[in-house]
């Protein structure tokens, strides 16, 4: 299978990609809401994420940018409370949510904490086709990372979330974090208008190349499986981790 159309950003070191991802975070929100009058953004986990929340939740960005239009939810969360050291929610909250001026009311974090973890991805499918009143929603901008086994969102490699086609989220055990994720599905991911994957520091650069320049085997490596239906997909690096690409101009 051929690799769908992508772009890709190089940029010097981990700060340098922050900062680009947080003006790219900026313009689609500038763009979305002179289309449509809202910015639906979808936020992950990760290191690399988390350095473009603490950009934008500091000037330039986080006096310019409109944020009771722009709407909050998460690609993926721990099965944890929301208060909890390992949530996606509670890292977002600290880094970002509670610096800026965005509205509760347009916070929409994943109840992962019910012990029934089916449940809780049924809870978050209701949230989002509440909230986008569709069957799938489509998001304005999907964030992601890679983990350096090539998941994406908590989309881990052989785990049965993979298969999911008729779901817009799932619960996803994980053999070996030992635990269980929630995660918006492959199909949910690739009906966003834009899709960016943040990805930073050299252990992932192997990988990365496998990903984007090997043969299709998702199974192995997930983040192949994100190629958007209409959207468009971009990956944002920094040098350590493009630094194995053999073709880093597609
Ligand atoms: C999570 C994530 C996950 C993350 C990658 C990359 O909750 O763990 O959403 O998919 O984005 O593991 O993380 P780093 O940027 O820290 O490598």
């Amino acid at each position: 299978m051929e690799h769908s159309k992508y772009n890709l950003e190089i940029y010097d070191n981990p700060q340098e990609l922050a900062w680009a991802a947080a003006s790219q975070f900026a313009s689609l929100a500038e763009q979305s809401i002179a289309e449509r009058g809202l910015f639906t953004v979808a936020l992950s986990g990760g290191s690399t994420p988390k350095a473009m929340f603490s950009v934008l939740s500091n000037r330039p960005f986080a006096d310019a940018l409109p944020w009771s239009a722009i709407k909050f939810f998460w690609g993926d969360e721990r099965c944890v409370a929301p208060d909890h050291a390992d949530s996606n929610f509670r890292m977002t909250t600290e880094t970002l949510l509670n610096k800026v001026a965005v509205p509760q009311k347009n916070i929409f974090r994943i109840p992962a904490e019910d012990e029934d973890h089916h449940r809780a991805a049924e809870n978050y499918s209701t949230i989002l086709r509440q909230a986008f009143n569709a069957e799938t929603p489509k998001f304005d901008l999907v964030f992601l990372g890679m983990g350096a086994d090539g998941h994406t969102a908590s989309l881990f490699p052989g785990t049965k979330a993979l298969q999911v086609n008729d779901q817009i989220v799932v619960a996803n055990f994980v053999e070996k974090l030992n635990s269980w994720r929630i995660t918006l599905t492959a199909k949910t991911i690739n009906n966003a208008r834009n899709v960016i994957f943040l990805v930073a520091g050299e252990d992932k650069a192997s990988t990365l190349r496998e990903v984007l320049e090997g043969e299709f085997q998702p199974e192995t490596y997930p983040s192949q499986l994100i190629q958007p239906i209409n959207g468009s997909l971009l990956w944002m690096l920094d040098e350590a981790s493009a630094s194995l690409l053999n073709d880093p101009e597609p």
